[in-house]
C-alpha cells in the first residue's frame, strides 16, 4: 500500500448550465470535483485550502475512518469548519473497503457543487469477484440550481417554508437534452460492442432519490456502498442520496452507430414518463469500420424503454428492489451480522413543526410555524464548536447532552392519523455507546405532514439492513422475520415512506459520529443526531489526539 497525496483548492469558478452563468464554489475549478482514486489499504492525504468567503469542510462519505475520526469532516461534529484563508489536512487509511464512494462538502448546502467520486480499487493482486471489465466509468448524479443554493437554503430557513427545488438533475454535472438550453451539456458514454463496462453510480443529489435506467439494456448490480453483493440483474435501479452502486453493463454484440438514452429521474414523479425532470445521457456505440465518424450531435435513435411502473406502484417496486440486495456472505467476504444486540433503539424519523419566532412571519405549514424535522421528536441543533473536540478533551458540559431518547417520548399511530401536536423539541443531544456495543436501530417513518422516505446515513460505520416493512414496526412479530444471514451492508438506507427498516452494527470505532437524513432539506431542518462511541481498553481501540492543524471555531 502507498500514500496518495491530493490538494483541494476551494475556489470560485464561473459555470454555465441551462443558459445561466454563475460563480460556484468548486474544488480546483472543477465541476463536479476531481476524482480520488486509491487502493484498499492506502493512506489518503488531502490538503484542503479555503480561498472562498464561505466556511467549508469535506466529508469522505462511507469511509470508515477507523481511529481517524478527526478526518471525517462534518462541520461542528468532528471539526470546526475551515475558514477563509485557512487549510486542513485530511489524513486517513482505507481499511477493508473497496468500491465506489464519494466525497462532498459537509456544511450548509455547499455539497450542491462541491462533490466528486472516491474510487477504491482492490489491493494489488486482488481481483473483483467478477470478470475484469473492459472499462470503468463513474457517473455521479447531482442537482443544478440556477439560483445560488446557499440563498435557497437561507430563504427556506428564514421563512420556515419548503425550499425551491433545483432546476435540473445532472450526470457528471450535465443536465442533458431533455432540459431547455442544455443539449450541448450532455453526458456521453462511447462504447464498443460485446464488452463489459463497470459503471460506478453515485447519487450526490441534494434532495431526491433517483431511478436509473438505460434504454433497451439490462445490467447487473454487483456492489452497493463499496461492498460486493450477490449479483442482481435488472433494467432499473433506485439510488437514494448518499448511496453508491456498481453495475456491469454488457454491450450488445452488434449495434453500429446506435444510441440509447441513459436516464435518471426522481422517485416522487414516478417512473412512467420521461419529461423535463429527467436527466438524460447518451450511450453511443462506435462504428467499428469508421472510427472518424462521430454521432455526437444526434439524439438517441432508440426510444427509452419504459418499465411498466407508475407513481402508485413505485413504492412497492422500491421495497421489492431493496429486498433483492444481499451481501455476498462467503468465506472471502463474510457478513459479520451481530446475531444478538446489547442496545436497542427505536427512532421515529419524520417532519414536524417548530414555532415561528415572535417578530417574524413564517410560511410553514401554518403562519405561526416553521417546518422542522426530527428523530424521536428532537430536532438536532448544531453547536458552535465541534463535538469531537469537546468529547476528546472532556469539555462537553454545556455543548451537548447525552440524553437523546432511545424511544419516542410520545407514542402514536406512526403511519396512521398524525397527532394534533406536531411541534418538535430542540437540542444538541447524543447517545453514548461503550466500545464494541452491538446496536440495533429500528427507523420508523412517521406520517406527520405526510409520509416521506428518508435516506438515513451513518458516519463511521457500515450497518446491516436486517429487516424492513410497511406500516408500524411490530416488536413482537417483525424481529422473527429478520435476515441475519446475508443482509445487505451499507452506510445509507432508505427508510420507506410509511414503513420502517431495522439496522444492526458493532460500535467498534471510537469517536463522535453523525447520523442524519441525506436529504439536505431534512438535514437542515434538524433530522440528525450524534453517537459518542467511547474508547476501548487496548491501544488500537482508542481515538488518537487531534492533528495540530485541526481548525478552530
Ligand atoms: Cu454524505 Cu453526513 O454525509
Amino acid at each position: 500500500s502507498v500514500t496518495r497525496h491530493y490538494k483541494f483548492d476551494i475556489k470560485l469558478k464561473n459555470v454555465t448550465r441551462l443558459c445561466h452563468t454563475k460563480a460556484i464554489v468548486t474544488v480546483n475549478g472543477k465541476f463536479p470535483g476531481p476524482r480520488i482514486v486509491a487502493r484498499e489499504g492506502d493512506r489518503v492525504i488531502v490538503k484542503v485550502v479555503n480561498h472562498v468567503s464561505n466556511n467549508i469542510s469535506i466529508h469522505w462519505h462511507g469511509i470508515r475512518q477507523l481511529q481517524s475520526g478527526w478526518a471525517d469532516g462534518p462541520s461542528y461534529i468532528t471539526q470546526c469548519p475551515i475558514q477563509t484563508g485557512q487549510s486542513y489536512v485530511y489524513n486517513f487509511t482505507i481499511v477493508g473497503q473497496r468500491g465506489t464512494l464519494f466525497w462532498h462538502a459537509h456544511i450548509t448546502w455547499l455539497r450542491s457543487t462541491v462533490y466528486g467520486p472516491l474510487i477504491i480499487l482492490p489491493k494489488h493482486n486482488a481481483s473483483y469477484p467478477f470478470a475484469k471489465p473492459h472499462k470503468e466509468v463513474p457517473i455521479i448524479f447531482g442537482e443544478w440550481w440556477n439560483a445560488d443554493p446557499e440563498a435557497v437554503l437561507q430563504q427556506a430557513l428564514q421563512t420556515g417554508a419548503g425550499p425551491n427545488v433545483s432546476d435540473a438533475y445532472t450526470f457528471n454535472g450535465l443536465p442533458g437534452p431533455l432540459y431547455n438550453c442544455s443539449q450541448k451539456d450532455t453526458f456521453r458514454l462511447k462504447v464498443k460492442p460485446g464488452k463489459t463496462y463497470l459503471l460506478r453510480l453515485i447519487n450526490a443529489a441534494l434532495n431526491d432519490e433517483l431511478f436509473f435506467t438505460i434504454a433497451n439494456h439490462t445490467f447487473t448490480i454487483v456492489e452497493t456502498d463499496a461492498i460486493y453483493i450477490k449479483p442482481v440483474k435488472t433494467n432499473i435501479l433506485l439510488l437514494t442520496p448518499g448511496q453508491t452502486t456498481n453495475i456491469l453493463l454488457k454491450t450488445k454484440p452488434e449495434a453500429p452507430n446506435a444510441t440509447f438514452f441513459i436516464l435518471a429521474k426522481p422517485y416522487f414523479t414516478g417512473m412512467g414518463t420521461f419529461d423535463n425532470t429527467t436527466v438524460a445521457g447518451i450511450l453511443e456505440y462506435e462504428n467499428p469500420s469508421d472510427s472518424s465518424s462521430t454521432n455526437s450531435n444526434n439524439l438517441p435513435t432508440f426510444k427509452p424503454f419504459l418499465p411498466p411502473l407508475n407513481a402508485s406502484i413505485t413504492t412497492s417496486f422500491v421495497m421489492n428492489f431493496t429486498r433483492k440486495l444481499r451481501s455476498l456472505a462467503n468465506a472471502q467476504f463474510p457478513a459479520n451480522v451481530p446475531q444478538t444486540v446489547q442496545k436497542k433503539f427505536f427512532f421515529t424519523v419524520g417532519l414536524g413543526t417548530s414555532r415561528c419566532p415572535k417578530n417574524q412571519t413564517c410560511q410553514g405549514p401554518t403562519n405561526s410555524s416553521k417546518f422542522a424535522a426530527s428523530i424521536n421528536n428532537f430536532s438536532f441543533a448544531l453547536p458552535t464548536t465541534a463535538l469531537l473536540q469537546t468529547h476528546f478533551f472532556g469539555k462537553s458540559n454545556g455543548v451537548y447532552t447525552t440524553d437523546f431518547p432511545s424511544f419516542p417520548l410520545h407514542q402514536f399511530n406512526y403511519t396512521g392519523t398524525p397527532p394534533n401536536n406536531t411541534l418538535v423539541g430542540n437540542g444538541t443531544k447524543a447517545v453514548v455507546l461503550p466500545f464494541n456495543t452491538s446496536v440495533e436501530i429500528v427507523l420508523q417513518d412517521t406520517s406527520i405532514l405526510g409520509a416521506e422516505s428518508h435516506p438515513l446515513h451513518l458516519h463511521g460505520f457500515n450497518f446491516y439492513v436486517v429487516g424492513q416493512g410497511f406500516g408500524n414496526y411490530d416488536s413482537n412479530k417483525d424481529p422473527a422475520k429478520y435476515n441475519l444471514v446475508d443482509p445487505v451492508e451499507r452506510n445509507t438506507v432508505g427508510v420507506p415512506a410509511g414503513g420502517w427498516v431495522a439496522i444492526r452494527f458493532l460500535a467498534d470505532n471510537p469517536g463522535v459520529w453523525l447520523m442524519h437524513c441525506h436529504f439536505d432539506v431534512h438535514l437542515s431542518w434538524g433530522l440528525r443526531m450524534a453517537w459518542v462511541v467511547q474508547d476501548g481498553k487496548l491501544p488500537n481501540q482508542k481515538l488518537p489526539p487531534p492533528p495540530s492543524d485541526l481548525p478552530k471555531c
